[in-house]
């Protein structure tokens, strides 16, 4: 019955007759072939109708449409019903600041394609490539449920801010962890929300503990700030650990997960985890780097930190 149709249908423009002699019977041996050209828009192709050709042409297409529609509105309506956020995340007072589901979702998939390998799925710090980065000394990936973070604008034993985060994966870890920058903001601030939420689990701290004294007049950078930055360096003990000539000791040092840890070269500026600009430095000094032996000496500058900026130019000046 359709191969009759079929035949008909064939027969009606020359074009159609070209193409039949084209395929030399092939096309009658072929049903789903044939199919091809019912679906050209002819006049004879409308007037033949056929009810599976209907459900192949139109019928199917809009009731797959339907489906998906269906099947969006019906996950997104889920989505939202979600307890996701815990009472913690509740407590925040502001809303923009917690992340629309949307955020936390596209968060996932760009961790999924862009950090999974060395963070893992749990956020542990143990995916696939980590044990190719830290086998046997410092660092490692971070382990994010054991809320330990080494950059951060907050006191030492804090959690950082959501900026914090958000400047690392931005800025990167110069030869550990690549630089972000090219996902773009959204994107960025996306996949630091889907860290708290997901591993972090916990409020994040708001507003920063660095205090900032004015980077200007006696604290610009110059001969006099730089000696007395070097007095610093001996009087507080930095060459304990990072020597002399600033270029680190041999010393055996651990962090707290008992890996081997060398003391930052700093004359190397180019290896500085935290950033290289004066304000990165003066923050390094001031909050430490938790879970490394670099203490934070924000008591040590308590009242005069505008000495702290001398220290920062000392450092600056041991780079070549
Ligand atoms: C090539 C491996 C690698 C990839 C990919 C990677 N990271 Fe990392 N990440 C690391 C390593 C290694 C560290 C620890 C570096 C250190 O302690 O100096 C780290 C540390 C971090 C830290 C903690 C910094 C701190 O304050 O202690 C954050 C946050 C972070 N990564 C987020 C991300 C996000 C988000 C992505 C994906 C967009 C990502 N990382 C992709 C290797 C990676
Ligand atoms: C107990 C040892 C110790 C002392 C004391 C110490 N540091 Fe450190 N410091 C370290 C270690 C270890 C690192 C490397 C941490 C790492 O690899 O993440 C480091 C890293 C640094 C960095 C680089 C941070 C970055 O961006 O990666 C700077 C800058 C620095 N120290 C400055 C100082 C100054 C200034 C002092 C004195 C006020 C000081 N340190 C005292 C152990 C010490």
């Amino acid at each position: 019955m359709i191969e009759q149709k079929q035949r008909r249908f064939l027969k009606g423009t020359s074009k159609n007759r070209r193409e039949q002699q084209k395929c030399k019977g092939y096309c009658a041996q072929e049903p789903e072939h044939i199919f091809e050209y019912m679906r050209i828009p002819s006049t004879a192709a409308r007037s033949s109708f056929d009810a599976q050709q209907v459900f192949r042409g139109a019928l199917k297409p809009s009731l797959i449409l339907m489906a998906a529609i269906w099947i969006v509105v019906v996950t997104a309506i889920a989505l939202e019903a979600q307890p996701h956020h815990g009472h913690e995340m509740s407590a925040e007072k502001d809303p923009t600041e917690r992340g629309s589901v949307a955020d936390i979702e596209m968060g996932k998939s760009i961790y999924s394609m862009g950090c999974i390998h060395c963070h893992g799925s749990k956020g542990k710090g143990d995916g696939a490539a980590s044990i190719f980065i830290g086998p046997y000394s410092h660092p490692r990936p971070n382990d994010f449920t054991a809320s330990r973070f080494k950059f951060r604008s907050t006191e030492s034993g804090s959690l950082p801010m959501l900026t914090d985060l958000i400047r690392t994966i931005r800025e990167g870890i110069p030869g550990f962890m690549p630089s972000f920058r090219n996902l773009g903001d959204t994107a960025i601030r996306q996949v630091a929300l889907y860290l708290r939420t997901a591993f972090i689990q916990r409020q994040l701290p708001t507003e920063t503990t660095v205090k900032y004294v004015e980077h200007v007049g006696p604290y610009t950078y110059s001969v006099e700030s730089v000696k007395r930055g070097a007095l610093l360096y001996r009087e507080m003990g930095c060459d304990a650990c990072h020597g002399e000539s600033g270029r680190g000791r041999q010393d055996t040092l651990y962090d707290d997960r008992g890996l081997l840890i060398m003391p930052m070269d700093l004359t190397r500026l180019e290896g500085f985890g935290n950033g290289t600009s004066h304000e990165d430095i003066y923050r390094t000094i001031m909050t430490g780097l938790d879970g490394t032996p670099m203490p934070s000496y924000s008591d040590a500058f308590r009242g005069k930190e505008e000495n702290a900026w001398d220290l920062v130019h000392y450092i600056l000046s041991l780079a070549r």
